[in-house]
């Protein structure tokens, strides 16, 4: 019993030893971004994609949130995930999940935030969330955001429905759910507001002692750096990352944007010049921590922001032009030189012409899901399946009609002989149509034409949002 007892205490040491090693990166600060996937698969202005690629990883900005991946409790859509994945393999690119769980009840599926659960009933839809995103993005995706903003300012556990119903232990019992599912993929947490030692900070880091402490499968932590009044001093945000990293966990910096309305001088102009000063001393804190793997930007060009209102808050101007700071990025974390290319790549040449193999008779066939109308506008965009025959490839362009009259349209350059997305996006005027039409019918065109100027038309199951 003695000797039982000596050994479990060993294993307990060591254990703890094992857990203490304070985490470090083995390369370069990587830099990530968070992409719209609507935008990446489908605008015509390629320069949206060629500044994608400059990074090492990508982030869905909403793509893989419960609320798009998951409109009604029997539907998992994938299309505009894997569109990611896909592009990232493409471009040798890291993906990171976000988000698995989201404590924050307005970007919680209505199904779920209006049901009437009980603690069983709500870790049921919580274990079936987590396995099948999980198990569909396998090995394709590195990083998970198991949990999002589970945490209040004042360092309490923020209330939603995930908190109210399951209780306290909510969060561990998503990272022992996710773990259970995916042993490789690294689990992480990651927190809006605790970027700096402040209450939410000690209460997350106690948190994460306390997860280390009890073998709850937490790998690291992503401080958000959705940056505001503040401007930390580079000391502040490496202590931050460091007293995590003590823990043995990794680090991120998930969501780095920096807005120029709390930048001191009056002019546009000047705000501007005092940005790159705020993106050098995040850089440095993450460069100078070893926890720290990554510094991801939430977009990274002013055209396309989540901070409205004149932020102009990202790397890239609103025409893709780099900014100094993106200059500054460059400069403190690749020291050594690039490690990708740095400034998008001119217009790339025309697509090689395929031979057209007139392997018989073009054909294309398209399908579009019957889907809600709330999913539609949610998405802020239709995905339709396409599929081509009797040539290499083709360029397709799909219409959707509602009640005859056109409503949106996309061009997609698709390659024969497998089932291909094409993502038509609905913008703010077509959204109000759609309101407005409630259940007319959406109807799908699309006409393909090859190399050799054939074309081939098909028109989609016609289906009517509900
Ligand atoms: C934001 C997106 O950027 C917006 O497009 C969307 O309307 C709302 O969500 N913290 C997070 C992110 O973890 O998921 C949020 O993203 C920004 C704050």
């Amino acid at each position: 019993m003695r000797l039982l007892a000596g050994t479990a205490a060993v294993a307990a040491l060591l254990l703890v030893f094992a857990t203490a090693a304070p985490a470090a990166r083995t390369g370069p600060v990587e830099l990530g971004t968070a992409i719209g996937v609507p935008t990446l698969v489908s605008d015509p202005d390629p320069r949206y994609r060629d500044t994608a690629r400059l990074f090492d990883a990508l982030t869905a900005e909403n793509d893989m949130k419960m609320y798009y991946q998951r409109p009604t409790r029997a539907v998992f859509d994938f299309a505009l995930g894997d569109a990611m994945v896909a592009f990232a393999a493409a471009n040798f690119q890291q993906v990171h999940g976000h988000t698995l769980i989201w404590c924050n009840d307005s970007s919680t599926p209505g199904w779920v935030r209006n049901g009437s659960w009980t603690r069983t009933s709500l870790l049921a839809v919580m274990t079936e969330h987590i396995t099948r995103v999980l198990n569909h993005y396998r090995g394709r995706v590195s990083t998970w955001d198991v949990v999002n903003e589970a945490l209040a300012d004042d360092g309490s556990m923020r209330d939603c429905i995930w908190n109210r119903v399951i209780g306290g232990d909510w969060v561990e019992q998503a990272f022992r759910i996710a773990r259970s599912v995916d042993p490789n993929v690294r689990l992480l947490y990651n927190e809006v507001r605790a970027d700096v030692p402040n209450a939410k900070y000690e209460a997350l880091l106690a948190m994460a002692g306390d997860f280390k402490s009890r073998g709850v499968p937490l790998d690291g932590v992503g401080l958000q750096f959705h940056l505001s009044e503040n401007h930390p001093a580079q000391a502040q945000m490496e202590e931050a990352i460091r007293r995590l990293g003590e823990l043995g966990l990794d680090v991120h910096i998930s969501e780095l944007d920096v807005p120029i309305w709390y930048l001191g001088p009056p002019t546009i102009p000047e705000r501007l010049a005092l940005q790159p000063e705020i993106y050098r001393r995040v850089a440095a804190a993450c460069q100078a921590q070893p926890a720290c793997f990554r510094i991801t930007t939430w977009g990274f060009t002013d055209r396309l922001t989540y901070r409205c209102c004149n932020a102009k808050p990202l790397p890239f101007d609103e025409e893709y032009r780099p900014k100094p700071a993106w200059a500054v990025l460059q400069e403190v974390l690749r020291p050594g030189g690039p490690t990708r290319p740095i400034a998008p790549p001119p217009p790339p040449p025309p697509a090689p012409q395929a031979t057209a193999a007139s392997t018989g008779v073009l054909t294309v066939a398209a399908r579009l899901k019957r889907q809600r109308l709330r999913t539609l506008l949610r998405r802020r965009a239709l995905v339709v399946k396409l599929l081509l025959g009797g040539t290499d490839t083709a360029s397709v362009r799909v219409t959707a009609r509602l009640r005859g009259r056109r409503l949106a349209s996309a061009v997609v350059n698709i390659a024969a002989g497998r089932t291909q997305t094409a993502v038509v996006p609905l913008g703010f005027g077509e959204r109000r149509r759609l309101r407005r039409a409630r259940r007319g019918r959406i109807v799908i065109e699309a006409v393909a034409t090859d190399a050799a100027g054939r074309s081939a038309k098909a028109r989609a199951a016609p289906t009517a949002p509900r």
